[in-house]
């Protein structure tokens, strides 16, 4: 794997960037811009090269369709600011633009594409696609880590048709994750959370030699809930996922290794309900599980008190409303207090966490914090992902 550091031509050169600007969006607003900061190193070094950038980055799961909620615009607004810089959002079909559409005057330093997600293409590693896409540019950068466990046109296949490059902030995550993989010290705690399930679930199994606990929370969580027998009202599930359940519990068995999953329950009617504690058979039809409950708390807290390392993805409940913040919150001081007094090595990752981790002004209390999600947790597999298979 090359880094885009160690090339010294790059005085005019087009590089085709690719980002991973997905950011949580409210209403058209950022309300979390950690990702969108942790990429300005690449791209100011790229303008002091003189390149020309062209930035590719998805937002959200458009599934392949035109979703003007997705559009990149308001991110592209905030780079601008950032920057200090004009960009161009080019909202044409990507299918349909020529080179002659890009850098029109020498003062045009940076374009960025609309949502790649908006094409089919991008998700089902389409080669035409990649290929159509490699003719804008003379070089490829990954600079998105956080996308990189995902086998997609602009992550895996573009790197057949252009000499190819992994960015810094890229550069940074990998060769962290490494130390941090290779030098770590048992008890090793995983807490993984957060509403992204299809994306974890299948890794959960992988991980259970790794580790001496996995602690389930969040959306998860109440998949496990309900294979024991309990109604989970309306909650966030995965559907026909009984047989992986069986088989983490099983594994951890034999495995040495805990599952623990929530004793306890905070729910609401809806995302903006009042807050309700409950016992895991006590839910309604008309509610949905939004959080973990006290008891499940203090269960954490011992936990993460006997670990010389937590590796922490996904928050516990709905924390954007306070309502159902508590579980992640408290998870999250606990992790620091060890922390400041040097008992654990801890490591959060995902865009969600960071989001909730700055929302605690907390971010520098962690040992190592990744934008990365299901990226790391495959990273902590040991799997090779396919964005840096392909950079290889
Ligand atoms: C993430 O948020 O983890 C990355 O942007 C990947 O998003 P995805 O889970 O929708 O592929």
């Amino acid at each position: 794997m090359k880094s885009i550091k160690e090339e010294t031509n790059l005085e005019k050169k087009k590089i085709l960037l690719r980002l991973d600007l997905n950011v949580p969006l409210r209403d058209g607003k950022i309300t979390d811009a950690t990702r969108i900061d942790k990429i300005l190193p690449t791209l100011n070094f790229l303008i002091s090269q003189n390149a020309k950038i062209i930035i590719i980055s998805h937002v959200g799961r458009p599934k392949g369709k035109v979703v003007n909620d997705l559009s990149l615009r308001p991110i592209c607004k905030d780079l601008e600011m950032k920057l200090s810089q004009n960009i161009k959002l080019l909202a044409k079909d990507i299918k349909e633009i020529v080179s002659n559409d890009l850098f029109q005057n020498d003062d045009e330093k940076v374009i960025m594409l609309e949502n790649i997600r908006f094409y089919p293409e991008e998700e089902k590693n389409n080669q035409s696609f990649a290929k159509q896409l490699s003719t804008l540019a003379d070089i490829y950068v990954n600079d998105a880590f956080s996308c990189s466990h995902r086998a997609h046109a602009s992550i895996d296949q573009v790197t057949n048709f252009l000499p190819s490059f992994s960015g810094l902030q890229f550069d940074l995550e990998v060769n962290a994750l490494k130390k941090i993989t290779s030098e770590i010290k048992k008890p090793i705690t995983c807490i993984i959370g957060g509403s992204k399930i299809s994306t974890k679930i299948n890794i959960i199994k992988n991980l259970i030699p790794k580790f001496d606990n996995i602690i389930i929370v969040g959306g998860m969580a109440n998949n496990i809930i309900k294979y024991m027998g309990n109604n989970i009202g309306k909650s966030l599930q995965e559907e026909n996922s009984d047989h992986i359940i069986k088989e983490i519990l099983l594994l951890s068995e034999t495995g040495n290794c805990k599952i623990i999953y929530p004793k306890d329950i905070v729910v609401g009617n809806n995302l903006k309900g009042d807050p309700q504690i409950k016992e895991l058979n006590e839910v309604s039809s008309d509610e949905m599980i939004l959080d973990i409950g006290p008891k499940t708390i203090k269960v954490i807290s011992d936990i993460i008190d006997e670990s010389n390392t937590i590796l922490w993805n996904g928050p516990a409940g709905y924390f954007e409303n306070q309502n159902f913040a508590n579980g992640s919150i408290k998870i999250a001081e606990k992790i620091i207090e060890n922390n400041k007094s040097n008992k654990i090595y801890s490591v959060a990752g995902g865009g969600d966490t960071v989001s909730l981790l700055n929302s605690l002004n907390s971010i520098d209390d962690f040992d190592f914090v990744s934008t990365a999600g299901g990226a790391f947790l495959e990273y902590l597999e040991g799997k090779e992902l396919p964005g840096i298979k392909a950079l290889n």
